[in-house]
C-alpha cells in the first residue's frame, strides 16, 4: 500500500467544543499519523482561496462565514493510502448520512458544521497541503 499524505482540519464548530483531542484520537487510532499540525484562525480572503472550487455553490458564503467563525487546526496526516483512510474514518460530508463509528456521525453539528474537512485526492491532497505548510514545517 502506498503511503501517503492528506491535508485535515479541525473545524471551528470541533475546536469551540474543545474537542481537538477527540478528533485526533479517531485519526491516530486509524493508523494515520500527525506529521504537521498548528492551531489559526483563517482570515475571509483564506477561507476564499482554500474553498475556491466551490466559489459557484450556494452554499459558498455560509461556509467561509463559518470556516473564519473560529479557529481551525489544520493537519499533515501519513498513512498507508492516507486520503482515502482519513475519508473513511471522517464519515460522510452530511453528519445524517456518516456511519456509525465515523468523527462526523459522532461530533458533527450540521453538514456544514460537520467538524473536519479531507482531502478527496492525492492530487488535491499535495495542493491543500501547499497552502498551509512548507516542506520544513512537515516532520515524518
Ligand atoms: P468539506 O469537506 O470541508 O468541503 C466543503 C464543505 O462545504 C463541506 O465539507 C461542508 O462543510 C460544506 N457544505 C455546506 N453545505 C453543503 C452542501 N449542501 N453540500 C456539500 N457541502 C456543504
Amino acid at each position: 500500500m502506498a503511503t501517503e499524505r492528506t491535508l485535515s482540519i479541525i473545524k471551528p464548530d470541533a475546536t469551540r467544543r474543545n474537542l481537538t483531542g477527540k478528533v485526533v484520537d479517531r485519526l491516530e487510532t486509524a493508523g494515520l499519523r500527525v506529521v504537521a499540525q498548528k492551531r489559526l484562525w483563517l482570515s475571509q480572503k483564506q477561507a476564499e482561496a482554500f474553498y475556491a472550487v466551490h466559489k459557484e455553490r450556494p452554499f459558498f458564503g455560509d461556509l467561509v462565514k463559518f470556516m473564519t467563525s473560529g479557529p481551525v487546526v489544520v493537519q499533515v496526516l501519513e498513512g498507508a493510502n492516507a486520503v482515502a483512510k482519513n475519508r473513511e474514518v471522517m464519515g460522510a460530508t452530511d453528519p445524517k448520512k456518516a456511519a456509525p463509528g465515523t468523527i462526523r456521525k459522532d461530533f458533527a453539528e450540521s453538514i456544514e458544521a460537520n467538524s473536519v474537512h479531507g482531502s478527496d485526492s492525492p492530487e488535491n491532497a499535495a495542493n491543500e497541503i501547499k497552502f498551509f505548510f512548507s516542506d520544513t514545517e512537515i516532520v515524518g
